[in-house]
């Protein structure tokens, strides 16, 4: 109850700071759509307030096409900076950067998204879509977004307010618990990047959950330490977690050489971190301290170390119950998440949730070349049959799909948008 009473108090003070966007720098002079960027206050009396980017639709009627929030492509494209602590986002009140957890952050964007429309009512009306990738850290895409759509769902059962019309959400490799998603020793190991020993010693003295697990509580034990140790010297420095394929930086030549056909981002990756795990730990830190030096505010925040060790496969259950789709995408090169888990998680949704497959588990397209594999999964609302869960992979993507696979995510987004099954060879 008092939460709601000051998302409305909040939205009433919050203050208009919306510019348009005339030039960016490296984008051409002559774009043909529209550009905003600007802060949303999420507690006037704190000074907090968030940053967004907002990209308007290329089409003459942008008012007609959903929106969508993407947190950290033709529709209209809202990017935002959450928690203060990203990029430009920030506060005020020194206080605020201490004791923050998934349950602030997502107080913060449901206020965010409430005074942002408040800014731009000519998209209350609009069909909200909710995605995020992982930048490093799965929490983005695995944490934030079912539990701002969960917070969404309770916010449209208040009277007095227009609801926010979420019509479905797209996680890509999220990380969604501590005991399946993290587990990547049989993946590794059948990527040849371990050896049959440290498969076996991940199975037996310590797997991926006890070891993150230990640590996010602060009680990381020898044992556990020795096989991490082993396993990333085995990795080997020299390759990336989040992308097994991704050539390391020698010089741009010989990154060229190693890239595979057809493969996309930058041309090669800085100091790969030695534990995949470790890694995603820290970096769940590091993401909150400003990732541009020279914003003023720049401060790191203190987030709660053990929201990490959450398990939101049952809030994933109850969006799709309430009637929320979902798609669950895994670039097939990750490492730190990898497609092996999200296969196990979307197995045990759709049986727990007694949905039908709509598609046999088989390849989709991207411009006539295997985009990866994937499922629909579905049933029946008001006497039609509605999509409720698509599983994908992407073939050759990293962690981070839109940013190895372009052309992939692209047809990814498509589906996810227009609710329908990924494109088959006969589309
Ligand atoms: C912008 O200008 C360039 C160079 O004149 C042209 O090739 C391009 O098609 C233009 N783009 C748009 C969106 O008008
Ligand atoms: C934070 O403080 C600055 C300087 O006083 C002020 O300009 C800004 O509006 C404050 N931010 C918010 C969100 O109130
Ligand atoms: C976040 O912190 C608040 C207190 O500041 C607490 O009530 C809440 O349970 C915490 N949430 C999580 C997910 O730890
Ligand atoms: C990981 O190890 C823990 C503790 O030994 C065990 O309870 C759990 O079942 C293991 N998980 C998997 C997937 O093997
Ligand atoms: C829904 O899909 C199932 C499985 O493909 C099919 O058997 C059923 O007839 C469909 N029902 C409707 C109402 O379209």
């Amino acid at each position: 109850m008092a939460f709601w009473f000051f998302v409305l108090i909040f939205s009433f003070y919050s203050k208009s700071s919306a510019e348009v966007v005339t030039a960016l720098p490296g984008q051409p002079t002559n774009v043909s759509f529209k550009q905003f960027s600007g802060y949303i206050t999420t507690d006037a009396q704190h000074g907090r307030a968030l940053f967004y980017y907002f990209v308007e639709a290329k089409s003459a009627s942008p008012l007609s096409r959903p929106l969508i929030l993407w947190l950290n492509g033709e529709s209209n494209m809202l990017y935002v900076e959450s928690p203060i602590g990203v990029g430009f986002s920030y506060s005020n009140t020194s206080s605020d950067f201490l004791g923050w957890n998934d349950t602030r952050t997502t107080k913060d964007n449901l206020i965010f998204l409430i005074n942002w429309l408040e800014e731009f009512p000519n998209y209350k009306d609009s069909d909200l879509f909710l995605t995020a990738i992982s930048i490093l850290t799965s929490l983005v895409a695995g944490h934030y977004i079912p539990q701002l759509a969960a917070l969404l769902i309770e916010y449209n059962k208040n009277p007095n307010i227009k609801p926010i019309k979420l019509r479905a959400i797209a996680l890509g490799n999220p990380l969604l618990d501590l005991d399946i998603r993290v587990q990547a020793g049989d993946y590794l190991w059948s990527h040849g990047a371990i050896s049959d020993e440290t498969l076996m010693l991940k199975n037996s003295v310590c797997n991926d959950s006890k070891y993150l697990s230990e640590d996010v509580h602060g009680k990381l034990s020898q044992g556990c330490k020795d096989v991490f140790k082993r396993a990333s010297d085995e990795i080997s420095a020299d390759v990336a977690h989040d992308d097994l394929l991704f050539p390391n930086c020698l010089s741009s030549s010989s990154a060229e050489q190693f890239r595979p056909k057809g493969k996309q981002g930058n041309a090669c990756q800085h100091n790969s971190p030695a534990l995949p795990l470790e890694l995603l730990y820290r970096v769940y830190f590091f993401l909150f301290q400003c990732l541009i030096k020279t914003c003023k505010s720049c401060r790191p925040l203190e987030y709660q170390e053990d929201n990490l060790d959450m398990n939101l496969i049952p809030l994933i259950s109850d969006l799709i119950k309430a009637g929320i789709p979902i798609m669950l995408y895994s670039g097939d090169q990750d490492s730190k998440i990898p497609l092996t888990q999200t296969r196990i998680i979307a197995n045990k949704l759709v049986k727990d949730l007694k949905l039908s497959p709509f598609t046999k588990c088989g390849t989709w397209y991207d411009k006539k070349q295997v985009g990866g594999w994937s499922q629909s999964f579905g049933g029946l609302k008001e006497g039609k049959n509605v999509t409720f869960l698509t599983y994908a992979s992407v073939r050759g993507a990293a962690h981070e799909v839109p940013f190895t696979s372009p052309s992939q995510a692209l047809s990814l987004f498509r589906s996810f948008l227009s609710g329908t099954p990924l494109p088959r060879p006969s589309d």
